[in-house]
């Protein structure tokens, strides 16, 4: 049987490369599609290097109708996975027009393509985000979205929208949106992993260039939340775990086994973490100190939220797998990888 083949647009960042690994270790063909805006080739060659596989890779912008023209007329793709978008939420409130446009233009431009090509899957890349800081936790499918604090939040809200109103006038169109939580980590193989550009603003990669002397003092923002050790909790999913949930919602649609035309999960562990409980189990696992120290609030930060996963669970079959231990040994071996150290 011919195996399915899946675009994968963003697919040398850093949640796109690890999700090439488990498209091709489950049995997919996979196209490699990024205009390497926030990404380096080298994690294609990382990517080609834990599969052992010559993975097609074109460098283009998704906003570039002509030449997304021209990748799907060269592949027949069965799925696409839309990763390709700007993510730093600070930077978006600085620069909403450049956030609006890349991941507004690269979704309408991929969707229009697809349309136009009878390409009838796409999964795209949600987040946490779109529930701002919700009442009642954990969150659900069903908890109602929150206006949106930043034009990059917006972009998700929207996009999400734009993307079931298409399969809505589109019924051969099917579509599922992740909503991811915070995610973490990198390959076990240390080959690939996250490469921030400048200063982290994530907590992870803050921790590990800390841990291997490139910032001199964690910041954790906030000691005095209402929650059990005042700092903020989130709920941090392995970047592995994260990847494996895009190759099951793939599957679904391949498979013909949507519920709808349009759905969305939520991708998380299903449990909430705080900043210095995880900057300790940072320590523990790779036996390290870290130097830290607490700080004012950081502008924008909610309280807490993690997931229910229950509905991932039931219908996508999917449930998160790694422990926080091998989640955040893996980010340290990478960074360790990156470093040379
Ligand atoms: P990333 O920046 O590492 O990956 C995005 C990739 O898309 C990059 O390789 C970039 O070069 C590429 N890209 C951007 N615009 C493009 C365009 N117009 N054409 C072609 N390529 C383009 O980010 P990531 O962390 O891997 O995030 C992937 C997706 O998941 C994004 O949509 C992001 O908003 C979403 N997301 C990320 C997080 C997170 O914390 N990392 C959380 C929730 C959602
Ligand atoms: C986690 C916790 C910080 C850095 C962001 C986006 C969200 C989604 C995931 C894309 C918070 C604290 C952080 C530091 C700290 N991305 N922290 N010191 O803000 O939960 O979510 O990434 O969709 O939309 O907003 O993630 O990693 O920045 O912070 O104490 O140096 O760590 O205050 O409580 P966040 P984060």
């Amino acid at each position: 049987m011919k195996k399915a083949c899946v675009m994968v647009a963003g697919g040398a960042g850093y949640i796109g490369s690890h999700t090439t690994v488990e498209l091709v270790e489950a049995g997919y063909d996979v196209v490699i599609v990024d205009n390497l805006s926030n990404a380096d080739i080298s994690a294609v060659e990382g990517v080609r290097k834990i599969t052992g596989t010559e993975i097609p890779f074109e460098q283009v912008d998704c906003c570039d109708r002509a030449a997304m023209d021209r990748v799907f007329s060269k592949y027949r793709f069965d799925a696409v996975i839309h990763f390709a978008a700007f993510k730093a939420v600070g930077e978006s409130v600085n620069k909403p027009l450049e956030y609006y446009r890349n991941n507004l233009d690269s979704l309408m431009t991929v969707l229009e393509t697809m349309l136009a090509h009878g390409v009838p899957n796409i999964v795209f890349s949600s987040s946490c985000t779109v529930y701002g800081q919700p009442d009642k936790l954990p969150v659900t499918e069903s908890t109602p979205r929150q206006a949106a604090t930043s034009p990059y939040g917006n972009t998700k809200q929207m996009s999400e929208d734009i993307i079931r109103d298409t399969a809505k006038a589109h019924p051969e169109l099917h579509g599922i949106a992740l909503r991811y939580f915070n995610p973490i980590g990198a390959h076990p193989t240390a080959l690939i992993g996250e490469l921030p550009k400048g200063v982290p603003q994530n907590l992870v990669p803050f921790i590990t260039q800390t841990a291997a002397g490139i910032r001199e003092c964690l910041s954790v923002f906030g000691d005095d939340y209402d929650t059990p050790d005042g700092s903020a909790v989130r709920d941090y999913i392995d970047v592995v775990d994260l990847a494996k949930a895009h190759v099951v919602a793939v599957a679904r649609m391949v498979e013909h086994k949507s519920k709808a035309n349009y759905e969305f999960f939520n991708i998380g562990t299903g449990r909430g973490l705080s900043v210095l409980e995880l900057v300790h189990a940072f320590e523990k696992v790779n036996k390290l100190k870290l130097n830290y120290k607490i700080a004012p609030r950081r502008a924008g930060d909610i309280v807490a939220i993690w997931a229910d996963t229950s509905l991932a669970e039931k219908e996508l079959g999917w449930k998160a797998e790694r422990s926080i231990e091998e989640t955040l040994a893996s980010a340290w071996a990478w960074e360790k990888h990156l470093r040379g150290i």
